[in-house]
């Protein structure tokens, strides 16, 4: 299982030894939740914020941008760092606009990504089976670390896990919001390849957590 620990549940206060210890943890990727006050009720981290943490950790830099305007944003977190954009369906205004930007997001070097909330059905990435790299069934509304795991997001990996088998695609399900050893376990179960984990990873002893998702 890919581990990629949400810093949006970082102690800032404590930045350099918590990612110390991350990177002497067996997770491979790093998740970096950007929000923009409009998608999200909620406002974190600017392009120089991730050009820092890129300074200080080579994990993969796994970037959900939780923003109106993914297509000004995936350039600018990308020239800063980003190896993956993950952009929302909910913003994009056309199967065309999103083929457009995971065209542009690869363009520029960049894995690409697409992500859904809890109420969007999980048939609208059907038609990207074979272009995007990532898809992220989101498992808690955005916005907010901490919140409590939504189960319908399990049958949405069954039935993405299905189809990704059927149409021979590489891409990986991931999953973020609400993951600990139990909820992290279900989803191990329905498919999913990257477990995101915020407040269980840094609310517990980064190494030990980190390593009881690695082995599912
Ligand atoms: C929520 C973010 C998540 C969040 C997960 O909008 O996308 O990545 O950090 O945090 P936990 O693991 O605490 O639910
Ligand atoms: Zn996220």
């Amino acid at each position: 299982m890919i581990v990629s620990p949400s810093v949006l549940s970082l102690d800032y206060s404590d930045t350099k030894s918590q990612i110390e210890e991350l990177n002497q943890s067996k997770a491979t990727w790093m998740h970096f939740d950007v929000m923009d006050g409009h998608f999200v009720p909620n406002l974190t981290f600017g392009p120089d914020i991730l050009k820092s943490f890129v300074k200080i950790s080579d994990l993969f830099k796994d970037v959900h941008i939780m923003v109106d305007d993914p297509d000004f944003f995936s350039e600018v977190f990308i020239k800063a760092g980003a190896e993956m954009i993950t952009f929302h369906y909910e913003v994009m205004d056309s199967d065309e606009d999103i083929q457009a930007l995971i065209d542009k997001i690869h363009a520029l070097g960049c894995k690409a990504g697409i992500s859904i909330k809890p109420n969007t059905d999980v048939s609208v990435l059907k038609p990207f089976l074979n272009s995007a790299d990532l898809f992220l069934i989101m498992s808690v509304e955005p916005g907010f670390g901490g919140q409590a795991f939504m189960e319908n997001a399990l049958d949405k990996i069954r039935t993405l896990k299905k189809w990704i088998c059927e149409s021979n695609s590489n891409a990986l399900i991931e999953v973020d919001g609400g993951i600990n050893e139990e909820t992290g376990r279900l989803c191990a179960e329905a498919g999913a390849d990257v477990l995101v984990a915020g407040s269980y990873v840094f609310k517990n002893d980064i190494k030990e957590a980190t390593e009881v998702l690695c082995n599912m």
